[in-house]
């Protein structure tokens, strides 16, 4: 299949609109990540994002919506928590866990009774789903396991000959997934931390919101698996990489310690005057929103330099940081170490 990449005006959204209509799957611009948007009504089309980015068919997808009607044709049953939520943090990174409404494919909520929604900000995601009128299943645009899109050229990369056409949108402002919010149980709970924030949720909602354990450690043998994308593996990097906490005097004592064949740093701007092997950036250290916003271009930059083993700087882990040291983690397959 060829791969169309459009600029994200008014002809590239009236084409990906016709193309989502007639059941194909779309590479569209968010303000978080690149998403591959299908029709969130129809079987096939869901089925075809699965089957372009390798994903496990027990991974569920988020449904993007660009207004309140769409909302209340999503889920089966919208909570006043969620109107709240609503209200305070949309259109925006936030991705609400209801219950599913009857329209939507089985293959989208991949068994679940429940599915997340979520109002995009980004103008042209908006624009898309206006034009094509339907509620978008989209899963960040990488190929299953490797750090999620922030700009089009790096979709068309992962993505190329799997799907006709890519919207060019800009670089994502946030640079992370929206944050993962389910209000199926008893008290809110983060399933996956994003931009917007526990604490901030806490205050609109005027009550504790809980944060998943599975969202700072591996999944334990055993443990109930409240949002399968906990499972699998991700934003991997082809390097070895091991986040060093502590500051960074610490950090740059541990990396003259380590000598490894194709090392590479990745810290905070300004750190490579304390660092003697080659550095990639990803933020400063006090500006979380940066690093969010540079960690998964930092991640692919490190393999397009061919880094073998990379020693990490830490993320602060509250906040926005929270949701950098999340992903972090994960690129790390858990290593962490503490000299
Ligand atoms: O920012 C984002 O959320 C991006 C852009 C494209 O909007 N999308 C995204 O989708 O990150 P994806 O598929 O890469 O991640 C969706 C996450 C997965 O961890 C999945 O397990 C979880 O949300 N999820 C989806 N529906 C769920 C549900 N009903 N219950 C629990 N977790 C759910
Ligand atoms: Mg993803």
């Amino acid at each position: 299949m060829e791969t169309c990449l459009l600029p994200a005006n008014a002809e590239g959204v009236r084409r990906a609109a016709e193309l989502l209509r007639a059941g194909e799957v779309v590479g569209i611009p968010t303000e978080t990540v690149y998403g591959l948007a299908a029709n969130a009504w129809d079987e096939e089309a869901v089925r075809r994002i699965f089957v372009a980015k390798g994903r496990p068919q027990d991974n569920p997808l988020i449904v993007h919506i660009a207004d309140r009607e769409m909302l209340y044709e999503v889920a089966a049953r919208v909570p006043e928590q969620a109107l709240a939520l609503a209200d305070a943090f949309w259109p925006g990174p936030l991705t609400i866990i209801l219950p599913r409404g009857p329209k939507v494919a089985d293959a989208v909520c991949a068994g679940l009774d429940t599915v997340g929604i979520r109002m995009p900000s980004h103008p042209a995601a908006q624009a898309v789903i206006r034009a094509s009128g339907l509620p978008l299943a989209a899963p960040s645009a990488n190929r299953s396991g490797a750090p999620s899109p922030t700009d089009a050229k790096t979709v068309w990369e992962d993505m190329q000959g799997r799907l006709p056409l890519i919207l060019d949108g800009g670089e994502c402002q946030v640079g992370v997934e929206s944050t993962v919010v389910s209000l199926a149980g008893d008290v809110p709970m983060v399933l996956r931390p994003g931009y917007v924030t526990p604490e901030q949720m806490s205050q609109v909602l005027g009550c504790p919101v809980q944060v998943a354990g599975a969202v700072t450690r591996q999944l334990q043998a055993g443990e109930t698996v409240r949002s399968p994308g906990m499972k699998y593996k991700h934003y991997a990097p082809k390097a070895e990489v091991t986040i060093v906490r502590g500051d960074r005097d610490t950090f740059a004592r541990y990396v003259a310690a380590h000598p490894a064949e194709g090392l590479f740093c990745l810290c905070f701007a300004g750190d490579e005057a304390v660092l003697e092997v080659p550095c990639v950036h990803y933020g400063t250290e006090q500006d979380p929103a940066a690093q969010a916003h540079d960690l998964f271009s930092a991640l692919r930059r490190l393999d397009e330099l061919g880094a073998k083993t990379v020693y990490a700087r830490c993320p602060e882990m509250e906040g926005v940081g929270l949701a950098v040291y999340n992903r972090l983690l994960r690129a790390a397959a858990f290593r962490v170490v503490e000299p």
